[in-house]
């Protein structure tokens, strides 16, 4: 086990006051991360600072509205660091990652008509799939779909290609499948998309608990994610390169700033989870500094610290289960299973059983105390393309919460029902 965060596991749990949680005769492991994950005690309290301190609207002339102020600058500057944008106008925060993608549809459908292109994928949840079509839809612009190889449920990269044209006005992809781990090769993607002019979209939902964010390496135009999946509040984030949110006609009521970001954040904000991401954000950057003994790191390079020991964690936990999984003939796990292609999975996977439904077997791990998930989990159009409606899968989700143990008791009562 690798000796920087597994040193550190108890003080990491013991910041997380759900984990105490007994289900039943079980200590509760939360196995449902790519659901939402439990938050560290600070994010609790910054909500409640929030509310008891300096709740108020902003932009005001009196103490409490510009503390929120101060705050909101803050948490902008905070969300900056954590996608790697050295630009905190131009994070927008949200009701969710669905909500903020459906208004940035609405705009740049604005800019579409008919002949033009969308692509999108099918290892997507829906949030990264329906709000494309339904936009295409009003444009009349076409959907394209990138499909997947089903052997290892990774996308067909030949495929993408392939629709590629200089009608391609966006490829909207996910960073990772929040069903399955894989992770796309979302650099090449947007390089290849930018070739032929279009303009690129991610999700980042299920990579930002995981694995680091850096919009400017990734090379994309926009990418969304979720503070509740990375141990925050529920709440979106939606980072854009300024001038495409400049020059974007946003869905705004007139007195509105048109200044960024207050452009792309309609109506009044939901100040206390704000407040509590920028906790959640500045839990993961004291885990960096932890991990790595300094104290004087940079938001920036205390993150970099953290997702490298998280990466390296995680990894460990995730095929020891795969490789207790291998024996249970009557499991089967979908997506990459060879150890030798560990940098292109997270710690997320999905099993069906030869006979017994997701349903009966995460029902019976719920009653041991494994908080496992079932059915489609919004990845509908990866359970339509492999066949699995209406049933779905079982997901095991793995955080850097939880542990070796965990895992082992996982394990043991998949043997039970195999
Ligand atoms: C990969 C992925 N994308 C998008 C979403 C939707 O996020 P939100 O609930 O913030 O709208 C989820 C939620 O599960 C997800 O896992």
């Amino acid at each position: 086990m690798t000796p920087s965060l597994h040193d550190h596991l108890d003080e990491i749990r013991r910041q997380f006051p759900a984990l105490a949680r007994q289900a039943g005769d079980y200590p509760a492991a939360f196995f449902d991360g790519p659901a939402g994950t439990q938050v560290p005690q600070r994010v609790i309290d910054a909500v409640s600072a929030y509310y008891i301190q300096h709740n108020a609207n902003h932009g005001g002339l009196f103490p409490t509205s510009r503390e929120s102020d101060d705050m909101l600058a803050a948490a902008h500057q905070a969300a900056a660091d954590f996608v790697g944008s050295d630009d905190p106008g131009t994070v927008a925060f949200g009701a969710n990652m669905t909500t903020l993608t459906l208004s940035l549809s609405r705009a740049l459908a604005r800019t579409w008509g008919p002949g033009d292109e969308v692509i999108v994928s099918r290892l997507d949840h829906d949030a990264n799939f329906t709000p494309w079509v339904l936009a295409a839809a009003d444009a009349g612009a076409t959907v394209r779909h990138i499909d997947i190889n089903p052997d290892d449920c990774t996308l067909d990269l030949d495929d993408f290609k392939s629709q590629l044209s200089d009608r391609t006005r966006l490829v909207a992809v996910g960073c990772a499948s929040n069903a399955v781990g894989s992770v796309n090769p979302v650099k090449d993607i947007c390089r290849l998309a930018h070739e032929v002019g279009a303009l690129t979209f991610l999700d980042a939902v299920h990579f930002a608990p995981h694995s680091l964010i850096d919009v400017e390496d990734f090379g994309c135009d926009f990418l969304a994610c979720s503070a509740y999946k990375f141990f925050g509040p529920h709440i979106g984030l939606l980072w854009g390169r300024r001038s495409l949110l400049e020059e974007l006609p946003a869905f705004k009521l007139r007195p509105a700033s048109n200044a960024l970001p207050d452009k792309w954040m309609t109506g009044t904000q939901n100040h206390e989870c704000i407040a509590g991401t920028l906790a959640a954000i500045d839990y993961l950057a004291d885990l960096g500094r932890t991990v790595a003994g300094d104290d004087s790191l940079e938001r920036r390079p205390a993150l970099e610290r953290a997702y490298q020991a998280i990466v390296d964690y995680e990894q460990q936990l995730i095929w020891h289960l795969i490789d207790g999984l291998r024996p249970l003939d009557t499991f089967r796990l979908w997506g990459i299973d060879d150890p030798l292609r560990r940098a292109e999975r997270l710690p997320t996977i999905s099993i069906t059983h030869s006979r017994r439904t997701p349903t009966e077997i995460a029902e019976e791990l719920g009653r041991r105390g494994l908080f496992v998930w079932h059915g489609n989990y919004y990845a509908l159009p990866l359970t339509e393309r492999l066949g699995l409606e209406p049933d779905g899968m079982i997901r095991v989700g793995i955080v850097h919460y939880n542990t070796l143990e965990e895992v082992d008791r996982l394990l043991a009562a998949l043997r039970d029902l195999s």
